[in-house]
């Protein structure tokens, strides 16, 4: 993985880098997500073995970080990929979308992993109940949450197999915990490979890598500018990225909008997604000649490891267009990220830095994470905001079940 960053970052000063350095080391030593690239994972590789065999899908019943980080790797790797089983994702009460996944899985082939650090969440336990109704086999289930939350009782009750979280880790950093791994391995991803990845990237950042400097530089600039670039557009020039963007603007969103620590202002960075080349006919316009309140992060791939190809055709009334022709899909997207990227940096007023993944494996999807947590932990730090909390969410979910009790 490469990071080159083309704003200007010599202004810095190196000892609020070695400060937000030294911060970011005490808190890795109670926040429990720094550690999980090292941890054990051989419990969740002993229970995908004795998974029966007569399954066909695994469904994941969760939502937001229970849900959303095994949904960004598995969608990254499943065009490259041949899998064990096919993954599906129960994350929302809307019943189109319920009947519709529905018709898609044969419940008797169906593994469920039921996941809600919390156990209580509304959305998770109005759709366990409906499909538990159709299909209460308890060896079908298992549960990942809490220990002794009202789920984690429940699923002692019925003699289901239960995970625990790991003690620390928050929900949207929870993918590299049992909560992505587990629904992972269960469909056939590596997930030694996944924890590999994010452990190159900790090291780098740790000890001295090249990291280190990049991840400093980066948090310090958006910090130090999140009044006037408030908006950070993470634009991937790849569709396998797609639920990677879903995962970072929820990270990004709720971890960094917030009230500041001891303060009363409302500070945060606002993620924006973007795939490229589609939203270069959407949204770029709004970067190019729109207010200048954007940074913007190109994520880009080395190797597609795919050589199809424009044929080498000549249609009437197209003929300008031949300079396709023989080119490969691979190298047309390259030029397009690489021109938007130009075009930009003429401006001269929008920062831009550039990610460059090595290929679609779980290893460089395992480094995207954690570098992404990382820079997500160095901005909140910088901007004064707890980022492992979400007042904001909180409040929402309470109105939400008063509101159920009193129309029972
Ligand atoms: O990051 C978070 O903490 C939230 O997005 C939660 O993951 C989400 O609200 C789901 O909560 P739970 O896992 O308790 O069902």
């Amino acid at each position: 993985m490469k990071n080159k960053i083309y704003f200007n970052i010599c202004e810095h000063q190196s000892e609020t880098k070695e400060e937000l350095f030294r911060n970011i080391e005490a808190e890795r030593q109670y926040i429990g997500y720094y550690n999980l690239p090292e941890q054990d994972i051989s419990d969740v590789l002993d229970y995908v073995k004795v998974l029966d065999k007569e399954i066909e899908t695994i469904v994941v019943l969760g939502i937001g970080g229970s849900s959303l980080g095994a949904k960004a790797v598995y969608e990254f790797l499943k065009p490259v990929k041949s899998l064990t089983h096919q993954l599906y994702f129960f994350e929302s009460t809307d019943p189109l979308n319920i009947m519709d996944l529905l018709s898609k899985i044969d419940l008797e082939k169906t593994h469920f992993c039921v996941i809600s650090k919390s156990g209580t969440t509304v959305e998770t336990i109005s759709v366990f109940k409906y499909l538990y109704a159709k299909q209460n086999l308890a060896k079908n289930y298992t549960f990942i949450t809490d220990k002794d939350s009202a789920l984690d009782k429940f699923a002692h009750e019925i003699g289901s197999k239960v995970f625990y979280l790991p003690s620390e880790v928050g929900g949207r950093f929870s993918v590299l915990s049992v909560v992505g791994l587990l629904p992972l391995a269960l469909a056939g991803v590596d997930i030694s490979a996944l924890l590999k990845g994010s452990s190159r990237v900790k090291e780098s950042f740790f000890n001295d890598g090249y990291l280190k400097e990049s991840l400093l530089n980066k948090a310090i600039y958006y910090a130090k500018y999140h009044t006037t670039y408030n908006i950070n557009c993470l634009f991937a020039y790849t569709e396998t990225l797609r639920y990677f963007s879903e995962w970072y603007v929820q990270l990004w969103g709720e971890s960094l909008g917030k009230k500041q620590c001891n303060s009363a202002f409302h500070v945060g960075v606002t993620p924006i997604g973007l795939i490229g080349p589609k939203d270069q006919h959407s949204f770029l316009q709004l970067i190019t000649e729109g207010p200048r309140d954007k940074s913007v992060t190109f994520i880009k791939i080395d190797d597609f490891e795919n050589d199809l190809m424009v044929p080498d055709i000549t249609l009437p009334h197209l003929e300008s267009l031949d300079i396709l022709n023989s080119r490969k899909f691979h190298e047309l997207i390259t030029m397009q990220s690489d021109s938007v990227i130009e075009a930009l940096l003429a401006k001269g007023d929008i920062p831009l830095d550039e990610i460059i993944i090595e290929r679609v494996d779980e290893e460089s999807i395992g480094q995207l994470i954690y570098y992404y947590e990382l820079l997500t932990s160095l901005v909140g730090e910088l901007i004064n905001v707890n980022t492992y909390d979400q007042p904001g969410v909180e409040s929402g979910k309470i109105i939400l079940k008063s509101k159920l009790e009193r129309t029972q």
